[in-house]
This record gives C-alpha cells, structure tokens and sequence, in this order.
C-alpha cells in the first residue's frame, strides 16, 4: 500500500512539476523548457548537445570497433593472399578451402543478426550447405563472420579479407546455435586459434621476412600458441619460446571494463589504452597509419623493430589515427557483464570479500571497486612470485595488475597472461603460498566466490 501511495504521490509531483515547466516555457519563451529538456532544441542547451555527441561517438567506435579493418586488407589478403585460401581451389582460390564448419572450429563467430531470416530458416533446418567454402563466402558477403571482413569483386568474388579489433575481442551469445547468436563486444575470442588461421595463408613470405626466420619455423610457432592465445609482441621482439620450451603467446584479454585504468596489457608500460590500439592496429593487424614508440628502437630488447624500422611507422594515408579518439571512447563505456545468476555463492563470497580486502591482502593491489591500482597498476615479478619473461618484453619490465571483473568470460584458457593457472583456486593457493598468508581452505574457497561475484 505505501508504496502505490507514494508513487501516486511522486506522479502527482511529476504532473505539477510539468505544469510549472508547460507555464516557465510560455513565460520565458520556451528557455525553460530548454534547459530542462523538455522539448527544448539541441542548439540552446550544451548538456544536451553533449550527450548527443557522446552517443554518436561512443556509435562511431562501436563501428570501427566491429567493422574498420584499418587498410590491413592490404596485408590479410594482398599479401598473405588469405581469401584465396578461404575460397579455396573450386572457388578461384588455392586449397580445400574454409568450410563454414572449420570456420567455426578455429573460433570464428556468426553473428545472426547479419543473417536474413530465409538464412536462419534454412539453417535452422539443416538445408545450408556447412561443408561448402561458398557458404563461408556468403556468409563474408553478409558482413556476418565476426571480426573478419570481406571485400568482394562484383557480385560473388572475395577479393582480399581484412580483420579487425572484434575478430579477437568479441565473440557472440550462441543463441542461435553453438558459435552463431548475438554479438558480445569487448569479450575475448577464448576459442579463436589465431595461429592456425595465419598458418593457412598460401603466402607466408611477408612473415617469415619479417621474422627473419624459415617457414617451418614460422609454422611451429604458429601452430604452438592454441586457443584464445596471441602474441602481440613477436614481431618486435622475435622471441617466439620461453627458457622453458613453452609458447611466449598469452592470452587474449577481454577489451572491456577498462574505464579508470592506467596501464593496459598483461606486460607494464606500454601505456593506457588508447596507446595500446594504436600499437594493434598498426603493428599487429598491420592497418595502413601512424605510430610512433621510440622505447621500441632497442636492437637488443626488440632487434625486429629496430631492424626493420617498425617502432616509426608513417603513411600519408593514414586510416587510423582519426579513428582513435571514438575507439578509446567506445571501449572505455564497455562495462564488464554481470556473472550469470547462481554461478556463486552469495554468503561464501561475502565471506570472502572480507578476506580479499584483509587478511588475503588483495586489496592492496586490486583495489576496488576497480580492482587495480589507481595509479601505476604493476609490480615487478617477484612481488607476485612468478618468472619474469613476460615482464620483460615490456618496457617497464613488469606486470600490469589484472581487472577482475567478469572473470567468467576469461576463465576458458587458465588465469595469469598465459594461462598458467587453470581455475581460481590455483590462482589462490599460489598468492597463499608467495605472501606466506596461511589461509584456511574455507577461506581460500570463499576468496574463490567472491571472485566469481566480481
Ligand atoms: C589477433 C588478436 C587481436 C586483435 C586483432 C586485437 N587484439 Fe587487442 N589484444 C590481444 C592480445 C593477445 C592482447 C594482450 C597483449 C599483451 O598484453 O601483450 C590484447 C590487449 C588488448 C587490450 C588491453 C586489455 C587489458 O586488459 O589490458 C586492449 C584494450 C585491446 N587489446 C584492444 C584492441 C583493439 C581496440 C583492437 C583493434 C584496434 C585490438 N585489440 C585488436 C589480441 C588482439
Ligand atoms: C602485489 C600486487 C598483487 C597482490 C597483492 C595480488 N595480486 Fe592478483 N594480480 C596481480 C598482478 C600483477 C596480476 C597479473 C599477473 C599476470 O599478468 O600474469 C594479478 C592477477 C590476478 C588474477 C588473474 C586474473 C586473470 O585474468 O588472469 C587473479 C584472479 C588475482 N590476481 C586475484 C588476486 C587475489 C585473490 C589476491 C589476494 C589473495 C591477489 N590477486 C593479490 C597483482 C597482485
């Protein structure tokens, strides 16, 4: 009953609150009505015009975000000649060519919101062709394949592909089918074998020159690093293994929940986000622009760069930088999702929370609510126990302290920049052990909920 009264009460509020502001527009000639919003015009009132920009911006990054490759067709496929394997023999291409069941076993997604619904009927009844690259093709052709984007000659003939920031930083609900559904922007591909999807590229000569190194080489490489795995630094540095014989790539991390973050990336110092997009594009998915890192022209920490000139990059024509500013924008307004109902124990993490910001001393690094330092969010190795590889591929030779937010959407592939640690409660025992916190197990599982509540 209260509650229905007050409502009535605060509506009753609403009616005289409008009547006063019907009455101010008539006196002051619809100024009133202006500020307030009120059916008042853009041009009058600089709130509004503001949040009309910050929408259309945050718009603007969500397609690059999706869909700018950048110019680095000119590289996927120009050079690397990949639609030709997509295509494959029969189509004009090389090869078996990619089915839309590989496809979708190296990781790429679907985004069914791109498919006409006669598709979906069809796919829904089985009557598409999943083992034909013609279909991948189409489905190219529908802009669907996430991340990957086709350029076509005339109706049917892929020409060249380009990626972009979704192919590794989105993935999709699987609401449709396993793979196919709707978009989920900022989320790590866990299952995208970047490798193996390089590695079908008819023409490897850019890389393997690049690398400095043979083509079986560039193969073992490539097929070493898995799922949800990249390496974002090889082609600076060249170090493709670890002293202990293991991939040097790590994991693809999600591309949301980073508004309030200094540093990002696993390894310190690259810089915030907006640094580090620039760096990608550019110098990962090889786009046509500018950048400029002179910490990258070390021949002893990154020979390649410094060899080959790539820490100065510079095109008249550059397809990126003006694209910057609405990127970062996009990505900083991508909240990380809430954990799915009943994935935690609400009363265990509750529990644990005490112990994460007390006795665990997790706190002291990730704090909340951000859950990394405001500040300088790294720390050497030795103060998390663990080996400095990593670490020092970066220019600050450190680890950048992990959001931890959403930690359900990056769980598929082990925690810390490589996966060492296969669940939560490795990632526990670890810190139990390196800061000497003798917890008990109730407390280490506790500390375990609370995470996943995050
Ligand atoms: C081929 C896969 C791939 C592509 C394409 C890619 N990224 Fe990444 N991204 C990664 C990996 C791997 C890392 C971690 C790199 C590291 O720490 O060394 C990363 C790191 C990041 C981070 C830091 C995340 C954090 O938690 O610190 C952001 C932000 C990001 N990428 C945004 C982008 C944007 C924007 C684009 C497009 C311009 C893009 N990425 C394209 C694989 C990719
Ligand atoms: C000295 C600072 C520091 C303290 C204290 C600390 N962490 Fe971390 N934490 C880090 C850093 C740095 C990383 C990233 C390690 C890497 O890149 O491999 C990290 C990574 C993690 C990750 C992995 C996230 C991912 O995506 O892989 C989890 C989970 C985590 N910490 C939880 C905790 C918990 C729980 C505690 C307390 C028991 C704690 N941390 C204490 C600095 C700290």
């Amino acid at each position: 009953m209260a509650i229905v009264r007050k409502a009535a009460l605060s509506l009753g509020t609403l009616a005289a609150v409008a009547g006063l502001l019907l009455l101010g527009g008539i006196i002051f000639n619809g100024t009133v009505a202006a500020i307030t919003g009120f059916g008042g015009s853009d041009s009058r009132n600089p709130d509004i015009a503001t949040n009309r920009q910050a929408e259309e911006l945050f718009k603007e990054g969500r397609r690059i975000f999706r869909f700018d490759t950048f110019g680095d067709q000119a590289f996927w496929g120009g050079q690397l000649r990949l639609h030709d394997a997509i295509k494959g023999g029969t189509l004009g291409g090389v090869g078996p060519g990619v089915s839309p069941k590989t496809a979708l076993a190296v990781g790429l997604r679907v985004d069914v919101k791109a498919l006409p619904k006669s598709l979906r009927q069809a796919l829904a009844e089985g009557n598409v062709d999943l083992d034909d690259p013609a279909t991948t093709v189409a489905l190219l052709k529908l802009n669907s394949v996430v991340g990957v984007k086709g350029f076509f000659n005339g109706e049917d003939s892929l020409s060249s592909v380009g990626i972009t920031c979704a192919f590794c930083h989105s993935t999709v609900d699987d609401s449709f089918a396993p793979g196919i559904g709707r978009r989920l922007d900022g989320w790590p591909n866990q299952d995208l074998n970047v490798g193996v999807i390089v590695s079908l590229a008819p023409n490897k000569k850019p890389l393997t020159d690049l690398l400095g190194v043979d083509e079986a080489t560039l193969n073992k490489v490539l097929l070493s690093w898995g799922p949800g795995m990249y390496d974002a630094e090889l082609n600076h540095d060249g170090k493709a293994f670890r002293p202990d014989g293991k991939p040097a790539a790590t994991r693809i991390p999600p591309a949301f929940g980073l508004g309030g973050h200094n540093l990002a990336t696993w390894g310190a110092g690259w810089g915030t986000v907006t640094y580090w997009n620039a760096y990608v594009a550019n110098t990962q998915m090889m786009g046509i622009g500018n950048f400029f890192d002179p910490r990258l022209n070390d021949p002893e920490k990154y020979p390649i760069a410094a060899r080959t000139g790539r820490w100065n990059i510079r095109h008249d024509r550059d397809l990126i930088t003006s694209k910057l500013e609405a990127l970062h924008f996009y990505q900083l307004g991508l909240k990380p999702p809430e954990p799915p109902r009943g994935s935690f124990d609400r009363a265990a993490a509750r529990r644990g929370e005490a112990i994460f910001n007390g006795k665990g001393k997790c706190a002291d690094c990730h704090v909340p609510p951000l859950f990394a330092e405001p500040g300088y969010n790294a720390h050497k190795p030795d103060e998390i126990c663990i080996d400095a590889f990593q670490a020092n591929r970066s220019p600050d030779n450190g680890y950048v302290t992990a959001p931890l937010h959403a930690l359900f959407t990056k769980s598929k592939r082990g925690f810390y920049h490589d996966g060492r640690f296969p669940t939560l409660n490795a990632v526990v025992e670890h810190y139990d052990g390196c800061f000497g916190l003798g917890l008990e197990a109730k407390e280490k599982s506790d500390v375990v909920q609370f995470l996943k509540s995050l």
